[in-house]
């Protein structure tokens, strides 16, 4: 049974949230002297990430990555790395040691050993990682029509990242894997809407990607959803 964390509205959600993240990786800070949050892109999160740029963490003790990226121009609009520079990296949070997942390679496929490597020194379990959704059940960039979905969605599978074609979704991703996301210490998912909501409650007897993250009982999982 996962946990769920439910809202009047997305300022409340956003206010929580923050909250709860920056506390949590303040106290990773203060036992272990880092912290790490690996964070989604997408339209949902810019509210929590405006919220968390002002949190008074100890930013620059604080690995911040991507959970996936599009394969374009990190100064394009569907870069998920400008979204998390313009809207988490700012304020307080401009001390974040920021990790992206994009490099200068063609395509995705040629930046997994580049990026796994820009990668090889973040702080490992993640503190947190935040999933969002889409109405078709993927998160991250587990996409269902994905011809390596299966890769990607293997417990014990050796990759920490792999590139993927969405095929119902523009641009080559990379994206971590499953596993990956699973060497964390809490994933939540970030979702509103009453459409995603039910895709989310019904996601395990569909089969969607995102039963992946509700199936396993390796990390912890909250569900953070407002209308
Ligand atoms: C991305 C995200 C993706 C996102 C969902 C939900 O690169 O788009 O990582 O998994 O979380 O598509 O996006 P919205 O919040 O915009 O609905």
């Amino acid at each position: 049974m996962n946990d769920w964390h439910l809202f009047d509205s997305t300022a409340e959600l956003d206010i929580a949230l923050t909250d709860y993240l920056g506390q949590r990786l303040q106290t990773q800070v203060n036992d272990s002297g880092r912290a790490s949050l690996a964070v989604s892109g997408g339209n949902t999160p810019k509210g929590l990430f405006r919220g968390l740029s002002h949190y008074p963490a100890t930013w620059p003790q604080v690995d911040v990555t991507l959970v996936d990226e599009r394969w374009v121009a990190t100064d394009s609009d569907q870069s998920n790395e400008r979204l998390v520079r313009e809207e988490l990296l700012q304020n307080r949070a401009a001390d974040a040691n920021f990790i992206g997942l994009k490099c200068d390679t063609a395509n995705a496929e040629l930046g997994v050993a580049e990026t796994s490597q820009k990668l090889a020194d973040l702080q490992r379990p993640f503190s947190a990682v935040v999933l969002g959704m889409g109405e078709d059940g993927h998160t991250a960039s587990w996409f269902p029509q994905a011809s390596n979905l299966q890769t990607l969605l293997d417990p014990a599978a050796p990759a920490f990242l792999a590139a993927t074609d969405p095929v119902t979704a523009p641009h080559q991703r990379l994206t971590l894997t499953l596993a990956a996301v699973l060497v964390s210490k809490e994933i939540i998912i970030h979702i509103t809407g009453a459409t995603k909501r039910a895709v989310l409650q019904s996601a395990q007897d569909k089969h969607l990607p995102v039963a992946a993250i509700l199936r396993q009982t390796k990390v912890p999982v909250s569900i953070w959803w407002a209308p």
